[in-house]
């Protein structure tokens, strides 16, 4: 699939890369930046930023950057091709695509064609079960968990009917290749004869939506206490388990709005406290929540309830989120719902209001593990003791040392233990754990180069903010005395942008071909310290020094080849190989 230039042009100039990237990234204004989480590493303060008449972006902690189409495609993990689209679907922009490489357009195409399928299938499973007699059951055991018809139709709940083949013709109907169709785990191939077989029988359906509303796979409930209870699509080139999550589509601006959300375990607990007005909730399915999970979260919101039924669920997850969450910056609780409820049971049973108030009082990770070891051990001399021994695996943990040396003066006045002897048993622990690991030490840090000269960079920067200076750097050809081969190779590609209808970045972005590159390039717009007024004195100035210095250096060298004649053969070659590059890179 190849994409005209004019379209990417046409694309770039419409969409507003803060629009593009608010849908995943909570940004604030601050001067001529916006900032916010970078969704491309863990940070806790922000240090991702967007310009918006740049129309790029740039991270100053893991400095990936680039323009909105970088931006699309790195953090949907799309190719050039899907990203342009995607943003052109947004802004309505039609696009014709001429083909290209054969491997690429056939990776998409199967997942165009699993997402249509399994659009298919669900409205299919949702048919089943609004209407006909085999669903009996199904709607009755809906109705009996207190779902309401305006929750199967907005989530499209469906019922898979007690047959080996329903799925297998259906797919028969649609003229679904063997491929696509085994490709959609939907279907199995029968191990003993031919043929093919559904893998959802007779359950409740749940289809599973992406951010973007597509179907990207099912879960399945059995109607009684069969096994397994609940059945899962597989990985599939649309579905992804470790950074999908059930409902987000639906939530994801209840989460914004409300600066906070729910995550909970299971189908039935985010559409019970969805129908019950707690819409700022996500599902995590039974697995274990990943760092993908927590990075497209916290585009949502800064704050997470991690809601559980049991104690030793929350106990685990709370230890597990101690490392996972505090390297995100997000604020983090868990809340532990009364014995024997889980999200769905409690709401059902005590409403709204009632699962509000228990929210509201949900502790912090480490205040919740202290209270789960008090709870355990009491307070007596003994138990103390062991609290502390709970507590300082959690508390070396933190990485934050302000945040752990609160935690360490709180959990002191609490044992009524020397603030001092418990920051020493949070040391031992944390050599011991970092002694396991074996130490970093005696790894030589990467050596500059030892021609490097800063001004290279921030003549660059001063190219793409000021390209009325363009003229003085091919005149002068400061380029070729840099030192740098790669800002020498950036340099000239920026010096022969001609800027036609798009703005200048916009077309030296363009230019580029690498996501290295863009990034730098980001990195250099946006590292920008000069102004209209005193840009141009100091690209002269900088201009002047480059040449000069490296004049100087070619003096040097030519002293050190006439004293080296008298000296060994092989340092006075070297040094003649040395000057020749430097004349030749003179000669461009
Ligand atoms: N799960 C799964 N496979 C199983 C059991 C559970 O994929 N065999 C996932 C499902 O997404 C389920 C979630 O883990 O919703 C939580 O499991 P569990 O607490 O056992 O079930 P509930 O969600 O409470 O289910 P229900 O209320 O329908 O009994
Ligand atoms: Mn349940």
């Amino acid at each position: 699939m190849f994409i005209p230039e004019e379209k990417v042009s046409e694309i770039l100039n419409t969409s507003d890369i803060v629009d593009i990237v608010s849908e995943s990234v909570i940004l604030k204004k601050s001067g001529r930046n916006f900032f916010g989480l970078c969704p491309f590493h863990s940070e806790k303060t922000p240090s991702f930023s967007v310009n918006p008449s740049k129309q790029i972006f740039h991270c100053f902690g893991c400095s990936a950057g680039g323009n909105v189409l970088t931006y699309v495609m790195k953090y949907h993990g799309l190719s050039f091709p899907e990203a342009v689209k995607m943003i052109a679907r947004r802004y309505n922009i039609a696009i014709e695509t001429r083909e290209l490489d054969p491997e690429k357009r056939r990776q998409i195409q199967l997942k165009e064609k699993l997402f249509r399928l399994n659009n298919r299938v669900m409205q299919y499973y949702h048919n089943c079960l609004k209407s006909g007699s085999q669903s009996v059951e199904a709607r009755e055991y809906l109705n009996q968990r207190g779902l309401s018809g305006d929750m199967v139709d907005e989530f499209k709940l469906g019922f898979s009917p007690d047959a080996w083949d329903s799925v297998v013709r259906q797919f028969k109907g649609f003229k679904t290749s063997k491929n696509a169709a085994v490709q959609s785990g939907l279907v199995l191939k029968r191990q003993q004869s031919d043929g093919y077989y559904d893998r959802f029988r007779n359950r409740i359906m749940f289809p599973i939506f992406d951010v973007n509303m597509q179907v990207a796979g099912f879960g399945g409930r059995v109607m009684d206490d069969a096994m397994p209870k609940y059945m899962n699509s597989p990985e599939t080139p649309v579905y992804n388990k470790s950074r999908i999550l059930y409902g987000l589509h639906a939530a994801k601006q209840h989460c914004r709005q409300q600066g906070i959300l729910y995550i909970v375990e299971g189908y039935f607990d985010f559409l019970s406290l969805y129908q019950h007005g707690i819409k700022n909730t996500v599902a995590t399915l039974g697995t274990a929540l990943t760092p993908d999970h927590i990075r497209i979260l916290k585009g949502y919101a800064s704050k997470m309830v991690l809601v559980f039924d049991s104690d030793a669920a929350g106990i685990s997850a709370a230890k597990r989120s101690i490392k996972l969450f505090g390297k995100e910056g997000v604020d983090t609780r868990v809340l532990v719902l009364p014995d024997g409820s889980d999200p769905d049971s409690y709401v059902v049973k005590y409403g709204q209001k009632a699962f509000k108030k228990l929210a509201d009082g949900a502790k912090s990770v480490i205040p919740f593990l202290l209270k789960v070891s008090t709870d355990t051990h009491g307070l007596s001399v003994e138990g103390r003791i062991k609290i502390l021994d709970d507590m300082k695996v959690h508390l070396s943990q933190i990485q934050d040392s302000a945040l752990r040396s609160l935690h360490v003066k709180e959990l002191a006045e609490i044992l009524k233990i020397d603030e001092k002897a418990v920051l020493e048993k949070v040391r031992d622990q944390a050599l011991n754990q970092s002694g396991k690991k074996g130490s970093l030490t005696g790894v030589e840090p990467v050596q500059e180069h030892p021609e490097s000269d800063p001004r290279e960079k921030q003549m660059i920067s001063i190219m793409l903010n000021y390209p009325q200076i363009l003229e003085d750097v091919r005149k002068t050809k400061v380029l070729d005395s840099f030192y740098s081969e790669r800002l020498r190779r950036l340099g000239k590609k920026i010096a022969n942008v001609t800027p036609g209808e798009n703005a200048f970045i916009t077309s030296v972005m363009a230019s580029l071909d690498n996501d290295d590159d863009q990034s730098l390039i980001a990195s250099l717009v946006i590292g920008d310290n000069f102004s209209e007024q005193n840009a141009h004195p100091a690209a002269q100035s900088i201009i002047n020094r480059i040449i000069r210095v490296r004049k100087k250096n070619e003096n040097i060298l030519t002293n050190k080849i006439i004293s080296a004649e008298k000296g060994s053969d092989s340092e006075w070659e070297l040094l003649k190989l040395k000057q020749k590059e430097i004349q030749q890179l003179h000669e461009h």
